[in-house]
């Protein structure tokens, strides 16, 4: 196959939701498509359990499971599928924006009965902000929900898409009959007792055919006939283009669990979704076609085995092709590397490979050269954009426990940032280190680590902070830049990259510090330039 046949049949995107709403199911369920699995049940769930905080081998097991799958890759129909896993929990949400890096597209699922939920808006609006391709499936169909209209209008109101509905429910729980794929004009309809099994739909291509009466009964046909009319005067017809563009957004329903509607949405996907798209570095934009290889870091990953302190690094393909045993320029630290074990991910497993393409994900071996958000070329000097820091919610005074192994702990809290776990701010009128994190979750998982990776032990100290703002003054030398430093003095302090930062207590605060300080600006993420 040629490089253009390669990087056309690449599809690569992540599915997002609320936990609960079927994201794994989902999953599951295209991977059984894909042939790459052959039984349900097999790509294991690797939310948080509730009460899994004080359960260290929970979280042990979760990372176990989340490397596995980190990265699902299947075939379907020749078309070469890369799903990157997205955490639902609000824990864990920077690893999510930062794999949304590196997807072209996205799925949205949605619990027919719950709606639009609040892990679903903070997710879809930075797919928005991104002008990411965005496919909604309603799941759960087999169940009560809401009505199928007024699921639209939340969907559009709370997450501020624009729909246009590519499949249309007849009935809902005890009286689903199917749905109708407006895509292919075709009757899927719905047998409770044969779940699990593939439907393969009939062509029908004009509702109005007195056979659908027969079919799902007088009432619902009816129904369905005057839903649709309805739906094509009040949505856009879909368009491809305006969809790749990230204004206008498909929408199926159907139920993951029981295998209904996902093949639907699979035959639509291949043919809708992206290929591996172009993307931004620092001075100019890298085509996925262009011949030189170029990727970047999305994720790190520790090694479960602590005697092995080895970590995985996750580099997507952004393009060219990247070929084992080949010199590589690591951009941050100027230095070339290459690798003679790269991983590529296939459902379950991963395995060594020679090449990969453009949309591709592969994993480095890594002793502690890889930070988040590096970037891997021929010898060109680029750096990806796109992976900010956000800021954290939740801060905490880290301090060593144990003076004998203080090497260790700033050893272990190095790699641990790298890995992206938590962010490190050192105060710049004492030198104290504060950890912030999305999470409460994460201060657990750092004093384990620490104390089970790294041998060392840390305690923590409250620190009641709000938010971090990144400082960028219009002029450093100016005197209101000079009056900030001095006044702010106590709340100022350096990201893991040297830069400015200012710790603020309240929105209030930061609303009074800029009115007073107009010409100091403060960001809300570490990238703004
Ligand atoms: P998540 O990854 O988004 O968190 O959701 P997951 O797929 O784990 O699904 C959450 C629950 O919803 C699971 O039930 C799953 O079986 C169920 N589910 C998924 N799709 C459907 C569907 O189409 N219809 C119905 N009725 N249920 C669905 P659970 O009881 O929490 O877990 P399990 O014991 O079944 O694994």
């Amino acid at each position: 196959m040629t490089f253009t046949e390669e990087l056309n049949r690449r599809r690569t995107f992540g599915i997002i939701s609320h936990p609960d709403a079927g994201k794994t199911t989902l999953t599951e369920k295209l991977l059984l498509f894909g042939g790459a699995i052959n039984e349900a049940g097999a790509v294991k769930n690797n939310k948080i359990k509730k009460g899994a905080t004080s359960d260290f081998m929970e979280i042990e097991r979760q990372r176990g499971i989340s490397v596995a799958t980190s990265v699902l890759a299947f075939e379907y129909k020749g078309v070469k599928i890369n799903i990157l896993d997205t955490p639902g929990h609000k824990d864990f949400a920077e690893d999510t924006f930062r794999t949304l890096t590196a997807v072209d597209s996205v799925i949205v699922v949605i619990d027919v009965a719950k709606g639009v939920e609040e892990q679903t808006e903070k997710l879809v609006k930075v797919c928005r902000m991104r002008k990411i391709p965005i496919i909604v499936f309603i799941n759960k169909l087999d169940r009560e929900g809401k009505d199928a209209f007024d699921l639209l209008d939340e969907v559009e109101q709370k997450l501020g898409l624009t729909v246009t509905p590519l499949s249309f429910p007849i009935g809902m729980g005890y009286d689903f009959k199917g749905i109708y794929n407006i895509w292919e004009k075709k009757l899927n309809l719905f047998d409770g007792d044969v779940k699990q099994t593939i439907s393969e739909g009939v062509e029908f291509t004009d509702i109005n055919n007195p056979e659908l009466d027969k079919i799902v009964g007088e009432k619902h046909a009816n129904n369905l006939r005057e839903e649709l009319e309805l739906a094509m005067e009040v949505y856009p017809k879909f368009d491809k283009e305006t969809y790749l563009k990230g204004d206008l957004q498909p929408v199926f329903f159907g139920s993951a669990l029981n295998n209904f509607g996902v093949k639907e949405l699979l035959d639509c996907f291949i043919e809708i979704a992206p290929t591996p798209q172009a993307k931004m570095a620092d001075n100019r934009l890298i085509a996925s076609n262009e011949d030189k290889m170029t990727g970047f870091v999305f994720k790190i990953h520790a090694n479960m085995d602590p005697k092995h302190r080895d970590r995985l690094a996750f580099v997507k393909i952004v393009s060219g092709i990247f070929k084992r045993n080949t010199n590589y320029l690591h951009v941050r630290l100027n230095k070339k590397m290459k690798f003679s074990s790269p991983n590529a991910f296939f459902a379950e497993k991963k395995e060594i490979v020679n090449e990969s393409y453009p949309g591709d994900i592969v994993g480095l071996h890594d002793t502690g050269n890889f930070k988040i958000g590096d970037t891997l070329t021929e010898g060109e000097i680029i750096n990806f954009k796109g992976i900010p820091s956000f800021s954290p919610e939740h801060f905490r005074y880290i301090n060593n426990a144990d003076p004998m192994k203080s090497k260790q702990l700033a050893k272990g809290i190095d790699q641990l940032m790298d890995e992206g776990v938590a962010q490190l701010f050192i105060l710049n009128l004492n030198g104290r280190k504060v950890i912030g994190t999305v999470g409460a979750l994460q201060f657990e998982v750092i004093q384990y680590r620490l104390e089970h990776e790294y041998g060392a032990k840390c305690s923590y100290e409250n620190l009641n902070m709000h938010k971090v703002c990144w400082v960028e003054p219009e002029d450093a030398k100016n005197n209101e830049f000079k009056d900030f430093s001095r006044v702010k003095q106590r709340y100022l302090a350096k990201d893991k990259d040297g830069q400015l930062v200012f710790l603020a207590d309240s929105d209030f605060t930061i609303q009074m510090t800029q009115s007073k300080y107009p010409s100091v600006k403060l960001h809300f993420t570490s990238e703004f330039s």
